[in-house]
């Protein structure tokens, strides 16, 4: 079983990075394994709006949002990182968000999925609120923790001397994998309705 965690921060190994490697300390720690994916140090442009992923399966755009899809779709579980940004995620997680649940969002269905943000003060609950957003209008379980998913800190050191931020940081962890376990071979309810003959989605 593997969980995919999506650094949607510039910095390859800053807070995020930091705060993420706790939670896949917690994921491997219970047999699940763990996989970091950088996103935020690309140009990832907005959605265009053109719905054209509903007819074509991918997005027009080609860079990461299509090169990472396949990953995130075959993996069991997903963690999304960002730092606070004007209280906010950051704007090229957004865009990314924006394109791979537009495009991918109905192969996500059913993944569970947690958030997790690292800030240097403020701003942290309203930039889970909207991180919650995805995984909610995706239809996929929400994997929380012991308490809010943020960490503080300006550098990785400041991060790791938040020792509550990464006790959240590992339970999400934790977590994750009590979850991906729980449900492995567990069919959906679109599963059920399938092999009741029943029509469509619920
Ligand atoms: C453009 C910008 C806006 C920021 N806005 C906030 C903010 O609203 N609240 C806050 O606490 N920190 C803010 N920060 C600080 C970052 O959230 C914080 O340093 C974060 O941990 C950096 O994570 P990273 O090293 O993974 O990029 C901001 C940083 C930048 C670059």
């Amino acid at each position: 079983m593997k969980v995919v965690l999506l650094n949607g921060s510039p910095h390859p190994k800053g807070c995020t990075y930091t705060v993420l490697c706790e939670v896949a300390r917690g994921l491997s720690e219970s047999g699940v394994e763990a996989e970091i994916l950088q996103i935020g140090r690309e140009e990832i442009p907005g959605c265009k709006g053109c719905f054209a992923c509903r007819k074509i399966g991918r997005c027009v755009q080609e860079d990461i949002v299509n090169r990472t899809a396949q990953t995130i779709i075959e993996s069991d579980g997903m963690i999304i990182g960002s730092p606070v940004y004007f209280s906010s995620p950051n704007g090229t997680l957004v865009s990314y968000l924006d394109r791979l649940y537009a495009a991918y969002g109905d192969y996500l269905k059913y993944k569970p999925c947690g958030c997790m943000v690292s800030a240097r003060r403020a701003g942290t609950t309203s930039a889970l609120e909207v991180l919650n957003k995805y995984p909610l209008v995706g239809e996929q379980p929400l994997v929380s923790s012991s308490y809010w998913c943020m960490a503080f800190g300006n550098t990785p050191e400041e991060v790791r001397a938040d020792t509550e931020g990464m006790e959240i940081a590992y339970n999400l962890g934790c977590k994750m994998a009590w979850m991906v376990k729980a449900l492995h071979g567990v069919p959906t309810p679109d599963d059920e309705r399938a092999q009741n003959g029943q029509n469509g989605q619920i």
